[in-house]
C-alpha cells in the first residue's frame, strides 16, 4: 500500500493595501464589477476581472435566470468572454469578489466546483496557469499560484485522446 498526500501552498494578505500596485488594482476591480452581476434570486453579486498575458482585461460577472439552473458564475463568464475576444492568449491573474445585501463581503470565496473544471481546462488548452486572487469587498486575500490547484483528480482532456 501507498499512503499518498496532495496539499498545496497559498498567500493570505490582511488587505489590498499588502498587494503589489497591479494585484490591488486588478482586485478593485472586480470588486467594482460586481455592480454589473444580475442576481435577484441569490442577491450574491460575483465579479471576476482577469489580466492577460497580451496585456488586455477581461470581466465576468454571474448571470442568473427565473429558470435557475441556466443562471452562470462570473468566473465562466469571464472564461468565455476571453476565449472568445482573445483565443489562445493565456490568463496570468483572475481576481474575483462578490458582494452582498444579504451576507457581510469581509473573506475570500474560491470558485463553485463547476468553474474550478472549467478553469483546469482553460489553463490545459494554453498550456498556462491561471493565477488567483480571492477576496470579499473588504478583509483578507487568498492568493492561489495555479487554479488547477484547486481541482486535485480533476477529469482532463487527456483522458478522452
Ligand atoms: N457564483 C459565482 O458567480 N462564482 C462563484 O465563485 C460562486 C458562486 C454565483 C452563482 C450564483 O449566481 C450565485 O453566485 C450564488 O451561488
Amino acid at each position: 500500500m501507498l499512503q499518498n498526500k496532495f496539499e498545496f501552498e497559498y498567500e493570505v494578505y490582511n488587505d489590498i493595501s499588502e498587494l503589489t500596485e497591479k494585484d490591488a488594482w486588478l482586485l478593485a476591480e472586480a470588486r467594482t464589477v460586481t455592480e454589473n452581476a444580475y442576481a435577484p434570486y441569490s442577491n450574491f453579486h460575483v465579479g471576476a476581472v482577469a489580466m492577460l498575458s497580451n496585456g488586455e482585461v477581461v470581466a465576468g460577472t454571474n448571470q442568473e435566470n427565473a429558470s435557475y439552473p441556466v443562471g452562470i458564475c462570473a468566473e465562466r463568464v469571464l472564461l468565455g468572454n476571453a476565449a472568445t475576444l482573445y483565443p489562445g492568449v493565456s490568463i496570468e491573474t483572475m481576481a474575483i469578489s462578490y458582494n452582498s445585501n444579504t451576507v457581510k463581503s469581509d473573506h475570500p470565496i474560491s470558485p463553485c466546483g463547476m468553474c474550478r473544471q472549467a478553469l483546469l481546462e482553460y489553463e490545459t488548452r494554453v498550456k498556462k496557469p491561471i493565477r488567483l486572487i480571492l477576496s470579499g469587498m473588504e478583509g483578507k486575500i487568498q492568493v492561489i499560484k495555479a487554479a488547477n490547484t484547486l481541482l486535485p483528480f480533476a477529469f482532463t482532456p487527456g483522458e478522452l485522446i
